[in-house]
Formats: structure tokens, sequence, C-alpha cells
């Protein structure tokens, strides 16, 4: 299946359950204009203090963390290839009164775009990695689009999680090269974490909702990951990993923990579910 293929019938997935996550939030303009964070702790540490800078958030999806980013002062430009997605991002812009910039691009067409562009952060994170086919393409035009000095960040969900099946049994190799992983579509996991994504108040909304439109990823490690980094010229200069998920539920059994934070049952030994890195493009100040 070639490049356009895929991102297309991936565009058609997010767009067909984008609005079933949005039922799930009815209180999320709201909660955002009365001065409310979607942002996770982690993402907030590695991206430092944002206020007054040029700020990228690749993969956006409906925005509520670019406006996050806009609440926290940064000049945010949103980018995602889902028509319904922009257009809720747009409209939570509108009822939160916080102002961001969202474009609707397939990322490698905008970041072709942007080279020079200057941005002091690139963002993404929280399932982005796996929606990359090129991930050396990828890590080059973020180091494009950065200005001398700038720093990229990602948190993102650990690939050795996706070793495990949803019942913790261990069920796949490593992810590697990016190997191709054909679902039968996006699912509705806003409402499988049962408030986890929604901070502003959780609604069942579509509470039985079934994609009609398959997606495509691709399964990356992480060594994979930092070494695109490395070779589009970018310093890393952090990267944890976290043995707990914030926000979505991807497995069964999950502790609920502090700020929406969910740990694995206490018969599953520790692992990484989670890891952040920051990285930096050298020649500022
Ligand atoms: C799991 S979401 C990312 C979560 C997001 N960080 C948030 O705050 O909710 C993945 C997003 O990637 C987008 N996406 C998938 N392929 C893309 C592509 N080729 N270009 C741009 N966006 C893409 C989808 O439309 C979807 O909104």
């Amino acid at each position: 299946m070639d490049d356009l293929t895929l991102r297309e019938a991936n565009r058609r997935s997010w767009n067909a359950v984008a609005p079933a996550h949005a039922s799930h939030r009815p209180g999320l303009g709201e909660f955002l204009r009365a001065g409310g964070l979607t942002l996770f702790p982690e993402e907030r540490d590695l991206l430092g203090e944002v206020a007054g800078l040029a700020l990228l958030h690749l993969l956006c999806n409906s925005g509520q963390d670019t406006l996050s980013l806009a609440r926290l002062g940064a000049v945010a430009v949103g980018v995602d290839i889902s028509d319904e997605a922009i257009a809720l991002a747009r409209r939570l812009s509108a009822e939160s009164g916080l102002p961001a910039r969202f474009e609707r691009a397939d990322v490698y067409d905008y970041l072709a775009g942007a080279r020079g562009a200057g941005f002091a952060r690139v963002y993404c994170g929280y399932g982005a990695i796996c929606w990359l086919r090129d991930l050396a393409a990828f890590a080059r035009g973020v180091a494009g689009a950065l200005a001398p000095g700038g720093r990229f960040v990602l948190v993102e969900f650990h690939p050795a999680s996706n070793m495990f099946d949803q019942a913790w049994r261990l069920a796949r190799g490593y992810p590697a090269r990016g190997e191709r992983l054909t679902l039968g579509g996006v699912g509705d996991y806003v409402g499988a974490a049962g408030g986890g994504l929604s901070p502003g108040g959780f609604a069942e909304g579509a509470g039985d909702f079934v994609n009609p439109h398959p997606c495509h990823l691709f399964r990356w490690g992480l060594g994979e990951v930092v070494s695109a980094l490395a070779a589009a010229g970018l310093t890393l200069t952090a990267l944890r990993e976290y043995p707990y998920v914030n926000g979505e539920r991807p497995f069964a059994r999950m502790r609920a923990g502090e700020g929406r934070r969910w740990h694995p049952p206490d018969d599953v030994p520790p692992i990484p579910l989670m890891y952040g890195l920051a990285a930096e493009l050298q020649g500022g100040r």
C-alpha cells in the first residue's frame, strides 16, 4: 500500500472517531476557559517555561493540549491530518477563548513547508510516533522547523508496553523497523479511559462506538526513535521512562492513581509504560 493510501485511510479512521471522543468531554471548553490544563507534569517539565515561545504541536488531535500550552503563554500552532479533529480544535479555541492556529495537514507535508520556521519548541506525544511511517524524515522535519537552541519534546507510550495484550500477557515482539500493524479502526479510548482523558468532566457519550474505517500503525523501538533524532542533528538532553500511563487506560485491572495516572495491578512487575525525551538543536545563544 503506498504512503498516500495509508495516510488517507488513517485520516478517515480519525475523522470517524473524533466526534465520539468529543462526546465524552462536553465541558472541555469551559474547563479551559476557567484556567484548567489538560497537560501532565511529564510534558510540562520537559518543555520548561513556554511563555512567549513559538511552539509547534504535531499530531495535535482536537487541540486540548495545544490550547493548554497557549494558556501557559505559548504562541501555539497545532497540526493534524484529521478534518474533524481540527474542526473540533478550532471550536474549542473559540469556546475557551484561547488563541492558537490550527492547520489540517499531513505531518510530512507540513514539516516540508516549515523548514526555517524557527520554533522554540516542537512537541508531540501520547500516540504520535505510531502514526509515522518514515521516522528519519520526521526527525529531519522537526530539526528543520526548530530555531537554533530550540527543543523537541516527546512523551509517548513505551514500545515495551506494546509487547503485551490488554490482559498483560506477552503477545508481540519488541517494536522494530516501523513494522506495519493494521487494526479495525481507531477506537474510543477516551470513553475507555472513563475520565482519565476528560479532566473537564466525563460523559457516557457515544458508548458503543465502532469505527468502520481501518487504520495503519507503525511499530518503532525506543532506540530507533532516539537514533533518528540524533541522525537529524538533535542532541538528546533527557530520556525518562515511567512505570505508569497518563490519562489513557490501555490494560485491564489498572489502578487509578493521583492526577489521572494509571498504574499496573499489584501482581504485574513494573515495566516502562511511557517515556519522555527532550532533544535540542545546537547553536542557540
Ligand atoms: C493519539 S492522537 C495524538 C494525541 C494528541 N497528542 C492529543 O493531545 O490528544 C494521534 C493523532 O495523529 C493524527 N495523525 C495520524 N497520522 C497523521 C499524519 N500523517 N499527519 C498528521 N496527523 C496525523 C491523528 O489524526 C490523531 O489526531
